[in-house]
């Protein structure tokens, strides 16, 4: 079983916190798969998702929107969402809501977000997501 965390980006700033989660991940002890979103096929195998995107014209970019709206029900898995932003930042929040309404438990109420580049400190709250997300696995 693996913390899977599915990302799309258009600079590398979403992905950089992905990367993040998964060291994270990966030194609590935990298997981790990062995922860009155009490769994303199933669930299978996961103990615990981040999904994460930037946010363009409020929304969330489209390739993890249509996932989302694919998704099968989460049935308790434990989730978290995140995302690059530039002024406004709303897609990390309707991840979250979405990882919810589908019957995911999310590992934390607040979205980790990052203004632009994310900041060392933002990268930091991201490894201790990844810790969060592998310890839920075990
Ligand atoms: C066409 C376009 C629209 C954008 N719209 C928004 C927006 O509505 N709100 C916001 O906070 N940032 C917006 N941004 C800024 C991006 O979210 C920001 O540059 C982010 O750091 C990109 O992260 P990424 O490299 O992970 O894609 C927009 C950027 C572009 C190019």
């Amino acid at each position: 079983m693996k913390v899977m965390i599915i990302y799309e980006s258009t600079r590398g700033r979403t992905k950089a916190m992905a990367e993040a989660i998964r060291e994270g991940a990966t030194l609590a002890g935990g298997e981790c798969a990062v995922v860009d979103a155009q490769d994303f096929s199933s669930l299978e195998g996961v103990c615990a998702l981040a999904v994460g995107s930037s946010t363009r014209m409020t929304r969330v970019l489209p390739i993890v929107k249509r996932i989302l709206s694919e998704l099968p029900k989460l049935n308790g898995l434990p989730t978290a969402a995140f995302g690059s932003y530039g002024w406004s930042g709303e897609a990390p929040d309707e991840i979250s809501a979405k990882l919810k309404e589908l019957g995911g438990t999310l590992v934390s109420e607040q979205p980790i977000k990052a203004k632009d580049y994310p900041a060392e400190s933002i990268l930091a709250e991201c490894r201790s997501l990844g810790e969060k997300l592998a310890a839920s696995c075990s």
